[in-house]
């Protein structure tokens, strides 16, 4: 059968610690979207991993599939697979043909694009790993796959086509010098020796056949998503979002198995008990703000508000995986829950970082939103429309600290009763159950209520 993953916010909701958890009898962990954007951190026998693009499952000897809905850089397969190598693992990760390759081009095209952007504040505050023109390029039919790294002559062939058009975008459009990013000769040559590597360690899969088949045989297969629901590119805050669909339907497009696949089985939603976000964009419920991201922020925010905002932020950890920038934080926000429900029919819950609001003065719950002077509990399709949305917040009474390590060994019934009782009105307000609760960072710091493979 088969487990999806799914980010419910803005991403950061803590994917990879509940693949890790619900993914001990999965033969395979699938990303199928997203490239090298996606943080994601797995802690495994004490020590900790943090990957960007290969799956999480892969630290515990899953096999790992890159789908054809990514977008992969070699140098960071490469680089992330024999740093794993290093510590003592023997990654299996395979590749699809059909996925997409990053070449440097495509990230200096994001920075560019960011740059230009940031001169009239509309920049994304993307991760600048090339995501958007790498997915630009397979839309427009001139991207290039990781099939054709192993065939040198389509390879050459893709690279003068292209290439030339990229460097001409970036200097005779944006005015910017290109260097060695652009040199077809040397793109070539390094590509094809990764073409060769991948080749000769067996990495190639067509996907999609290779995951039925293992389905047929009877194995258990989890689809991981990378970022979330609001940074999806058609469900989520447009522009301000990633160029793919890290909803449950992009399951289906990014590995080649068919929707009725991915519905037979469970779609989890991954809920950070409070809200973060990395980059530009609305957040009605956020504490404070971030610099630089939280538009129209300047650093002057009401004292114990940026005070709520940085414990939150140090006590969750919430400094990006990839770029190490803070995150912005908030309150949960249920709109963003109940549009997210519905995009990808949850089936279940996994609530992360109830740990992390232990203690506080005060805890706030983002319930529905006010626009125009009316009350509504989704989120507007528009930006502008968002932006101007204010939080009607539901008061709860915040948890103490406890001994998390004794509340994982006891299970649900020890969790502080007012944390259960977060807890259940989450639940009957999206009507799906919590299948799990984070309760710190390790696999043995969650509480599983339900699990999707047993
Ligand atoms: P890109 O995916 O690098 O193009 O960035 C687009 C937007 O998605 C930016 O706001 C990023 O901060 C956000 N983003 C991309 N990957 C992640 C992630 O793994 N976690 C949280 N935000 C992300």
């Amino acid at each position: 059968m088969t487990v999806t993953i799914v980010g419910a916010q803005l991403g950061d909701e803590g994917k990879g610690g509940i693949v890790d958890l619900f993914g001990e009898p999965a033969d395979v962990v699938a990303r199928y979207q997203g490239g090298d954007n996606a943080g994601h951190t797995v802690v495994h026998e004490g020590t900790e991993y943090k990957l960007s693009l290969i799956p999480s499952g892969v630290v515990r000897g899953k096999i790992g599939v890159l789908g054809n809905g990514c977008v992969v850089n070699p140098r960071t397969l490469f680089d992330e697979l024999d740093a794993l190598a290093e510590r003592g693992l023997d990654p299996d990760v395979r590749v699809a043909r059909r996925a997409h390759i990053i070449f440097p081009y495509h990230r200096v095209l994001d920075g560019i694009e960011e740059d230009v952007k940031s001169e009239s504040d509309q920049e994304v505050g993307t991760t600048g790993r090339g995501i958007g023109p790498t997915y630009e390029d397979k839309m427009g039919r001139r991207g290039i796959r990781a099939g054709d790294l192993a065939n040198p002559d389509a390879l050459r062939e893709q690279l003068e086509y292209t290439v030339p058009q990229k460097r001409a975008l970036a200097e005779d459009v944006y005015g910017v010098e290109t260097g060695e990013e652009f040199d077809i000769d040397a793109l070539y040559e390094e590509y094809r020796e990764y073409g060769q590597r991948l080749e000769a360690e067996g990495m190639f899969i067509e996907a999609g056949n290779f995951i039925a088949d293992r389905l047929d045989a009877g194995g258990n297969i989890v689809f991981e998503g990378a970022q979330g629901t609001m940074i999806d590119i058609d469900h989520g805050n447009y522009p301000y979002v990633t160029s793919s669909n890290p909803t449950a339907g992009g399951a289906a497009t990014g590995t080649g198995l068919g929707p009725s696949v991915v519905g037979d089985g469970d779609v989890v939603g991954i809920v950070k008990a409070y809200l973060s976000r990395v980059g530009s964009g609305p957040m009605p419920t956020e504490l404070a703000g971030v610099e630089g991201d939280t538009p129209g922020y300047d650093g002057n925010a009401d004292p114990e508000e940026q005070e709520l905002a940085e414990y939150i932020r140090d006590a969750g950890g919430e400094y990006g995986t990839v770029t190490g920038r803070p995150r912005r934080v908030g309150w949960l926000d249920m709109p963003i829950l109940r549009h997210a429900t519905r995009a990808s029919g949850f089936t279940g819950l996994a609530v992360n970082h109830i740990d992390t609001l232990a203690g506080l003065d005060e805890l706030f719950v983002g319930h529905a939103y006010e626009l125009d002077g009316d009350q509504r509990l989704t989120v507007p399709a528009t930006t502008e429309r968002w932006a101007e949305c204010e939080p009607v917040f539901k008061e709860f009474e915040p948890w103490p600290e406890a001994d998390w390590q004794a509340v994982a060994d006891e299970g649900y019934e020890a969790l502080p009763e007012n944390a259960r009782t977060y807890l259940e009105y989450i639940s009957d307000e999206l009507d799906v159950p919590i299948y799990a609760v984070g309760i710190g960072p390790g696999r043995d710091e969650s509480i599983i209520v339900e699990h999707p493979f047993e």
